[in-house]
């Protein structure tokens, strides 16, 4: 086994030394009374007695009040597990300290697996070095792969990707049972994890149980949330342990007594007294058994009782109980205690012993101790005197500054903050930041580098560093926006001591990250004020401003500027060899390229870049994101699909799903897969349930995913918009997804109003963020299509104010065709932006869209009647004008919706015959896609909502779609030719078919055939 006292050489990353020392829980057994019927379903969920069709694995959590029997019942599976030939490992959290490092139940756990399957561990670590952060007494093993210099970050999905990998390849080798302890203290790396591994489940035979203290979760502990996501897991087995029934407590009260020589040593009252004041909780009965037992009486509540139990210990006992209560967390390792309480070594032994006989501490190997239960370290922590308490706390700083190998830096901050010796503290909340970001625990990182902050005076030059790390580690752990404003936190209060050098870096720092934001920042205004900061040394921290610097005039279509500064750049970038940069610098200057010169160029430049990179570059999701929108404004949809599931890919197996790039290739292509009419492959790729997706990106997936929700008619409650909309202010590529589908799904239940209003709010956020875009030319051709069905009928205010809507959109639309990059701000989807040449080609979308707009609006005009009605042909070549160019972009449903609209202008110009054969086309796609509105609007062109065929019907047609005649129909169905007839004229009139030829067609497009 893996202990906690192998030796910490010096390369061992600071991790190591932060986990080394945590001794492993010991397990209890023994006799269990009343759990039953718990127990079988805990077994059932995990398969430990597998029978049938289902075999060994499965995942279970399991909750309940503190003391109510959770360890105890779980230790009893892990032996009944034991006894079957499993495998079984257990992970805990412990209290207060523990929640502070990264990864701590799992460091047990996969040190247990290690110990167990050590051929299973090495394995894994060649695919997944990540999984070397949690084998602290591992890094010189042979054939262990080097860890990585501490100052490197770890990507959390590398280190969860490796922990189910292992747990998998574990379950392939031999049935496993593993437990993860006490989540309620469980880390925000761990719970995260977890959430994983039982979304995920296992491939093989891994049987996963979770447990946590469901007593005491106040309104904003942490694992509220993790909860609420647990809760969406379909079919997550869930166990509660509710209170023992009375009978199960008297069992268990008699059993404590034990039987001795002379009988029980309780009297019955007592006995009966005991039961019922423990109201069902083992632990309470055990302890107030233990009072009776010593003669004490059971007045007050659990606290007191326990409290009274400790006091019987002699005064020395009780200031080891103390000091090691004051510790947090479960367990204080000997020479800790030791030089805590300064006690000679057989002055604290004894005392040790006393606490252990009187069943208030454990003993466990490495030599430490634990509570018996939580419960009991929790009152005694909660009776300490606050002078006793600064005392102990000046204790633990003193020895810990000393000896900072025997606790992880995190306790060490948390002592010395607690005695105000800040600086002691902030040093080591950013050792213990530095730990967890190697480990790939940037939640953590942030947790030390914030609480760091809160200690740090104004003027301490400190501060601009630690902003720089912290912000580094929100962006880490998928917090961009708390990234963004702790920066800008520190930008506005520099205090009096901030180096020029050092604001430069938050300033370009700032640029970049709001920039991913789509945040409003005078990024121009913020390069230059940093660049006047600098010297003229050619060091690394001028690349990075110049970086933020070409990024920001690239934005603002100062292009020429920009290939300047990018020029000088580059050169700097090449001559300290900073080939990362000088990559990153040729991404952002395509878009200088593709402002200027052709784009077959700006494709070779990128495709050039592409090449270059090494696979596990992140660049390359950034190189292939632009690719891919290049193909896409360009009009090549399935080559761009195709970009974008690789630039996907890419991100997935970087693990760098949530980085900004990866997350746009991966939402890109939901979206393109929509257009091309794949939609199930587009609500695939969109698709986040059981995923742990940091916001904003959960919500603009979500909005993104509406598209196809709209378009099959799905019901989507306005709550979902509502939530949506708070979203709008941190990104306006939400806005823009929001927005689209929102207004067919509003039109499409009739609420013209909430559609007005959404629309004119979106509006609003949009010209803020981007001044002129190229989503209006959509965004007004949805409108006016909607407002075509839904204005005339409306009260005269709610329809002027539509129709002006409307207008002053299209009017502003118009305008994006003649849009030169030197007027168009900064917006972020680079699909978005105009270039020279004609809109068709460089824009094939917007350039649609633009066709689409004029046919609304002719439509439009007709019904509102408010102008003269386009003569019947201008609408007939406008809506032919809408097909063709939603062809030649290649979406799929746009075309199809087109359709209908020509066929409907095909009908009011009397081509009956053009107008049906339009029709069914548009409906052999709608029904193919499942696109119910636009299958209702075509009903309602038919005239009347086509009837359905009768079961007589039916037949006829499927024979007659064989290519019968109707003598051979007859005879096969008994029936006269002469009925066959009629039915084929009826069925005929129903379907809207000229002909046989043509109903057999439409038979075999609906599947009828
Ligand atoms: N069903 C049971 N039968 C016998 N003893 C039990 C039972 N449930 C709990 N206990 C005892 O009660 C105490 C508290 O149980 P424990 O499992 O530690 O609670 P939890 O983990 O839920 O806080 C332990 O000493 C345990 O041995
Ligand atoms: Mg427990």
């Amino acid at each position: 086994m893996t202990t906690a006292t192998d030796a910490v050489t010096a390369s061992t990353p600071p991790l190591s030394a932060e986990y080394a020392m945590m001794p492993r829980m010991p397990m209890r057994t023994g006799p269990l009374i009343g759990r039953d019927t718990d127990l079988s379903r805990l077994a059932d969920a995990v398969g430990l007695h597998p029978d049938g069709g289902a075999g060994p694995g499965g995942v279970v959590v399991l909750s309940g009040d503190a003391g109510i029997g959770k360890s105890r019942i779980v230790s009893r599976l892990v032996a009944d597990a034991t006894d079957s030939g499993w495998f079984t490992a257990v992970g805990h959290c412990v209290g207060q300290a523990g929640s502070n490092l990264a990864y701590l139940p799992f460091v047990e756990l996969v040190g247990a697996v290690d110990a167990g399957h050590p051929e299973v561990v090495e394995r894994v670590l060649a695919g997944h070095p990540a999984l070397g952060h949690l084998l602290p007494g591992r890094v010189d093993a042979p054939g262990a792969v080097p860890t990585p210099a501490p100052a490197q970050a770890t990507d959390p999905g590398q280190v969860a990707e490796a922990v189910h990998a292992l747990l998998s390849a574990l379950g392939a080798e031999q049935p496993s049972l593993v437990v993860v302890e006490d989540v309620h203290w469980a880390d925000h790396s761990s719970r995260d994890l977890v959430t994983l591994l039982l979304t995920r489940g296992f491939p093989t035979a891994v049987g996963l149980v979770v447990t946590y203290r469901s007593d005491d979760l106040h309104r904003r502990h942490p694992l509220h949330d993790t909860l609420a996501v647990w809760a969406r897991i379909a079919g997550l087995e869930h166990v509660e342990l509710a209170p023992l029934p009375d009978a199960a407590v008297r069992e268990l009260v008699a059993a404590l007594d034990g039987p001795s020589a002379d009988g029980p040593s309780l009297d019955a009252e007592t006995a009966g007294e005991i039961a019922r004041r423990s109201e069902g909780n083992p632990f309470f009965a055990e302890e107030l058994v233990a009072s009776a037992a010593a003669g004490q009486s059971l007045t007050g509540g659990l606290g007191r009782v326990l409290r009274a139990r400790v006091e019987q210990l002699d005064d020395t006992a009780q200031r080891v109980l103390h000091a090691a209560a004051l510790k947090g967390g479960q367990l204080i390792g000997h020479e800790l205690l030791s030089r805590v309480t300064g006690l000679p070594d057989e002055t604290l032994e004894a005392a040790l012993a006393a606490a252990v006989e009187h069943h208030v501490l454990e003993a466990c190997w490495p030599p430490a101790y634990t509570f018996r239960h939580a419960l009991l370290g929790e009152a005694v922590a909660d009776g300490l005197l606050p002078g006793e308490r600064l005392r102990l706390h000046r204790a633990y700083a003193a020895v810990l500054a000393e000896h900072p190998d025997l606790a992880p830096a995190s306790e060490l901050a948390r002592h010395a903050a607690a005695v105000g010796d800040l600086q002691t503290a902030v040093r080591a909340s950013r050792a213990a930041a530095e730990a967890a970001m190697t480990v790939g625990g940037p939640q953590e990182a942030l947790l030390h580098l914030e609480r760091a902050l809160s200690w740090l005076g104004e003027d301490d030059p400190q501060r601009d560093e630690v902003t720089l790390l912290a912000s580094r580690a929100a962006m880490v752990a998928g917090e961009p926006i708390r990234a963004v404003d702790l920066l800008r936190d520190r930008l506005d209060h520099p205090g009096s001591g901030q180096q020029p050098g050092a604001r430069a870096d938050l300033l370009a720092t700032l640029v970049i990250r709001s920039r991913m934001l789509d945040l409003p920042v005078d990024s121009i205004a913020l390069t230059d004020e940093a660049l006047s900061l600098l010297g003229d040394e050619a060091e690394e921290r001028r690349v990075r401003v110049l970086v933020a610097r070409v990024q920001a005039l690239v934005d603002t279509g100062s292009f020429l500027e920009a290939a300047v500064v990018g020029n000088e750049a580059s050169m700097l970038a090449e001559r300290l060899g900073l080939t990362a940069t000088l990559a990153e610098l040729r991404t952002i200057l395509a878009r200088v390229l593709e402002a200027q010169q052709d784009l077959d160029a700006v494709e070779a430049h990128l495709r050039s870049v592409v090449r270059d990179l090494a696979p596990d570059d992140p660049l390359l999701l950034r190189a292939l994101h632009q690719l891919a929108s290049l193909a896409h404004r360009r009009g090549d949809l399935p080559g761009s699909l195709a970009l974008y599931d690789q630039g996907a890919e890419a991100a997935r197996r970087l693990h760098r799903e949530w980085a900004p790039w990866g997350q746009e290739c991966r939402l890109l292509g939901g979206l393109t897969a929509y257009e091309l009419g794949d939609w199930d492959g587009s609500a695939r790729r969109l698709d986040l349930t059981g995923r742990p997706a940091p916001q904003p990106g959960r919500a603009i997936f979500t909005a993104a995913a509406l598209s196809v929700r709209a378009g099959r008619g799905e019901p989507v409650g306005s709550e979902v918009i509502e939530e949506l909309r708070r979203w709008w202010a941190v990104d306006s590529l939400c806005v823009v997804q929001t927005v689209m589908p929102a207004i067919d799904l509003l039109g499409q239940a009739g609420d013209l109003e909430g559609l007005l209003d959404l629309v004119e709010a979106g509006v609003r956020v949009l010209d803020a963020a981007w001044g002129d875009y190229h989503a209006l030319a959509r965004m007004a051709a949805l409108v006016a299509g909607q407002a075509a069905a839904l204005a005339p009928p409306a009260d005269p205010a709610l329809r002027s104010r539509a129709l002006s809507l409307v207008d002053e959109l299209a009017d502003r639309a118009r305008l994006i065709g003649g849009l030169r990059p030197a007027v168009e701000k900064a917006s972020r989807p680079v699909f978005e932006r105009s270039t020279p040449g004609p809109l068709e080609d460089t824009s094939r979308e917007t350039w649609a869209w633009l066709v689409r707009l004029e046919a609304e609006l002719l439509r439009l005009q007709r019904v509102a009647g408010t102008v003269d009605p386009p003569p019947v042909e201008e609408l007939v070549d406008a809506w032919r004008g809408s097909v063709a160019a939603f062809e030649r972009y290649g979406h799929v449903f746009e075309v199809a919706r087109s359709r209908a609209r020509l066929a409907e202008a095909l009908r009011a110009a009397g081509d009956d015959a053009g107008s049906r054969q339009v029709a069914e086309q548009a409906r052999a796609v709608a029904e193919r896609l499942g696109a119910r509105p636009l299958l209702g609007e075509l009903d309602l062109l038919g005239g009347v909502r086509q009837a359905e065929l009768t079961p007589r019907e039916l037949e006829v047609l499927r024979l007659l779609a064989e290519g019968r005649t109707n003598g051979q129909i007859g005879r096969q169905l008994y029936i006269s030719t002469k009925t066959v007839s009629v039915h084929v004229s009826n069925l005929l009139a129903k379907l809207g078919a000229s002909g046989r030829t043509e109903a057999a067609a439409i038979a075999r497009r609906r599947g009828l055939a």
